[in-house]
């Protein structure tokens, strides 16, 4: 018997206690977050064990093949969360406020984070920046729903931070950075997304916060790791940054599939046998008996 404490201590059946992530962070439990974008994939994410599914405005560039996360719209996000939502039943859903779903208001905050929870069935959301997105989080955190921010490079954000580049990566941009993330914090953010910043960067600011910080291209120690499902299973063909590590190659195992699926329909060696249907031999019978001279013929 191991002493090992249960992962989660309130956990035995259905969602994960999303309170608890703050415990892991204490106990130096690395947290996983992986992103996901239709019921069988958070099916499989569930049942491989990950912490947290992020329906991530990523999507606009991995399964939409946009240039950029900013046309995504809320409405696309909320139908992925309910796909979503749909296959995760254990992993804690956070749905991505898109741009220009959230900097307007408060008011415009609370609304669409509402609709990503109400209609999507997202456990939380998450927005990008510091500056005004934080009194948006805090209005979303006073609504009565989790938030987690995310600092660093924000692709929504991207022209302005001069394209998709690291960041935090002058003392001052770096202290910023950093301020930006507790400011998130106080505002009541449950965690932050650290995108592509330097690991001192990372390392100081997972010691400011009492919060887990979840890092992408932010080096191993943060207090956990996201990455976005089509570069980590490589099956997205456009720019992965460097900080993505591929843990499988299904663009080749895709293609190899459909190579062999079309050799085999032309050549007629598929279907066989087993993939097809019957009638009953009496049926069969009477149904041909009564074929038309033109049916008959073909
Ligand atoms: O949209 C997304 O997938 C994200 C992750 C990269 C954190 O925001």
């Amino acid at each position: 018997m191991s002493d090992k404490p249960p992962r989660y201590a309130s956990w035995t059946a259905g969602k994960l206690p999303l309170p608890e992530l703050q415990e892991l962070k204490r106990r130096g439990e690395k947290i996983v977050m992986v992103t996901a974008y239709d019921a069988p994939s958070a099916r499989l994410a569930d049942a491989a064990g990950v912490d947290l599914v992020l329906v991530g405005d990523s999507s606009g560039m991995v399964v939409h093949g946009r240039e950029s996360t900013v046309p995504v719209t809320l409405e696309e996000i909320l139908l992925m969360t309910q796909w979503v939502t749909r296959g995760a039943k254990r992993s804690i859903v956070v749905a991505d406020l898109p741009f220009g779903t959230y900097e307007a208001s408060d008011e415009q905050a609370v609304a669409n984070a509402i609709r990503l929870v109400k209609e999507g069935g997202a456990d939380a959301v998450k927005l990008e920046r510091g500056g005004t997105s934080v009194t948006r989080a805090k209005a979303i955190v006073d609504a009565g729903i989790p938030v987690m921010g995310h600092v660093g490079l924000t692709p929504q954000t991207a022209t302005v931070l001069g394209g998709f580049k690291a960041q935090g990566r002058t003392a001052d941009r770096a202290r910023q950075l950093i301020d930006d993330a507790v400011a998130l914090q106080n505002a009541g953010c449950f965690a932050v997304v650290l995108e592509a910043v330097p690991s001192a960067v990372a390392r100081a600011a997972t010691l400011a916060l009492t919060v887990p910080t979840i890092g992408i291209g932010a080096g191993g120690e943060t207090d956990g790791q996201v990455l976005v499902w089509h570069d980590m299973l490589g099956y997205y063909e456009g720019h992965a940054p460097r900080f993505v590590k591929r843990y499988a190659d299904l663009g080749d195992v895709i293609v190899e599939a459909l190579g062999r699926y079309a050799e085999e329909v032309r050549s007629g060696a598929f279907p066989e046998e087993q993939h097809t249907y019957k009638m009953p031999a009496e049926e069969l019978e009477a149904f041909e008996g009564r074929a038309t001279p033109s049916s008959r013929r073909r």
